[in-house]
């Protein structure tokens, strides 16, 4: 049995928290997609520690985290956060597994991904600038070169091959910096990646589902981000959605059951692209300090918005969504009033779907005003003692969405979650 937790916006929902806090009633935690580009924050024992590559259930005991065949891992971020872990006690040697067709990052596609990005001047994606895009487009383009890989002894040929007909991109897009020290790096963190327990992911999991053991897909990014559902091209370049977890694990879609969605209390973006409910005045600058608003991964200043009710049915329906998760409801306590987005005007048209091509047409969104709750609740346990003010905005969203809340998170804390 299967169960996935995933992002129902523009990612940084706070996935890393709950699948830490979900993770002891799983006995594997698996990414499924994404690379480095994912940071995943998660406090244990009180200490902060943001998580790229590695399932956020490394902290529990007895758990099998599992790198699946759809994520693109880099083996020096590997390598750093490895430290990190081991740092807190942790013996990740021991738990952690990957696949043998899981695609490399190669210190090229960093370099072709920055040189992409300056070619594209104010058009740019935002990208976090990890090679995402570049190691997708040798997979899909039948050029990478996968974790399996570094068992044979042509790697090294093999490398230098791919590294040529990168250079010839680079030469094209006329770019001139020295890499080399990040190739240093890179074959390090190689001779790191060999000691790893490398295995065939889709045997490896299936095995386990079959002992009726239970598993945690844990997404990265967020549904807008989706490669063909997202604001294309304004979206990382894999499918982050549920049906992601097939192809990036090599399990069946009858395997899934629950599919948590998570979604902040209100809605944020980093990076570039369109955010019909974007906040560009004293509210959104308000929202964006108090709820620290900055990257994970690198450390930008995230975009902040009200909650998009359009684009979360969107995310409701493409992901099978089962049950709702809020995140940061806290961050909304001081507010006066709230506002919840349930329609968009396009080209002077009322619309209750996400256009083709949003950054193209002009939207306007139409809002329901909330009173604000005005307390702090952060440490509230039960949702009968939650205000009444955020009961009328939750069953607002359960009716709108047709999927219920079933959980508020009021707090970064472990167990800082509300069961509704
Ligand atoms: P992820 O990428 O979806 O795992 O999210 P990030 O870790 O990038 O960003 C979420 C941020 O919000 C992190 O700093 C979390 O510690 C924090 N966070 C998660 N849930 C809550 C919450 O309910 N309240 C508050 N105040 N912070 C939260
Ligand atoms: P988590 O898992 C938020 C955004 C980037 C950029 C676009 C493409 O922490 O929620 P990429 O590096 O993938 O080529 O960037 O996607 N992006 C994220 N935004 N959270 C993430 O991950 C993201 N991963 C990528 O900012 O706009
Ligand atoms: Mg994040």
């Amino acid at each position: 049995m299967v169960d996935v937790i995933l992002g129902m916006q523009w990612g940084d929902e706070g996935k890393g928290k709950i699948v830490d806090y979900f993770a002891k009633n799983y006995d594997v935690i698996a990414r499924f997609q994404g690379g480095p580009n994912a940071g995943h924050t998660l406090y244990v024992e009180g200490k902060k520690i943001v998580l790229h590559q590695i399932p956020s259930g490394i902290f529990h005991t007895g758990k099998t985290n599992l790198i699946g065949n759809g994520v693109v891992l880099d083996a020096v971020t590997l390598k750093k956060e490895c430290a990190n872990v081991a740092a807190l006690g942790i013996d990740y040697k021991k738990n952690l597994f990957i696949s043998e067709r899981a695609h490399l990052i190669l210190p090229t596609h960093r370099a072709l991904d920055k040189a992409s990005e300056l070619s594209k001047g104010n058009e740019k994606i935002g990208s976090t600038l990890k090679g995402i895009g570049p190691a997708y487009m040798d997979k899909t383009g039948r050029n990478g070169l996968r974790v399996g890989n570094l068992l044979e002894k042509s790697f090294t040929t093999d490398y230098i091959k791919l590294r040529m007909k990168h250079q010839r991109l680079l030469d094209n897009f006329n770019f001139q910096e020295d890499i080399s020290s990040w190739e240093e790096e890179f074959f390090e963190a190689v001779e790191f990646l060999r000691e790893f327990k490398i295995v065939n992911g889709e045997y490896f999991i299936n095995e386990k589902i079959q002992k009726g053991q239970k598993i945690l897909a844990e997404g990265a990014q967020g549904s807008m981000l989706d490669v063909d559902f997202g604001t294309f091209p304004f979206v990382t370049s894999s499918n982050t959605i549920s049906a992601g977890v097939c192809t990036g694990l090599g399990i069946a879609p009858q395997k899934i059951n629950e599919v948590f969605g998570i979604s902040k209390a209100y809605c944020t973006r980093v990076g570039s692209g369109p955010f019909p409910t974007e906040l560009l005045d004293e509210t959104g600058e308000k929202i964006r300090t108090i709820g620290n608003e900055f990257g994970s991964t690198t450390g930008r200043p995230r975009r902040c918005g009200w909650i998009d009710l359009v684009a979360l049915q969107f995310a409701c329906m493409i992901n099978g969504v089962t049950q709702i998760i809020m995140t940061k409801a806290d961050i909304l306590d001081n507010l006066d009033e709230l506002k919840v987005c349930n329609s968009y005007m396009v080209n002077g048209e009322e619309k209750k779907y996400v256009p083709f091509q949003m950054q193209k047409v002009n939207i306007e969104p139409l809002y329901k005003t909330f009173t604000g709750w005005k307390k702090d609740i952060t440490q509230i346990k039960e949702f009968n003692a939650l205000p009444g003010e955020m009961k009328s905005y939750i069953s607002y969203l359960n009716e709108f969405l047709g999927v219920p809340v079933k959980y508020i998170s009021n707090g970064p804390g472990r167990d800082q979650l509300v069961v509704a």
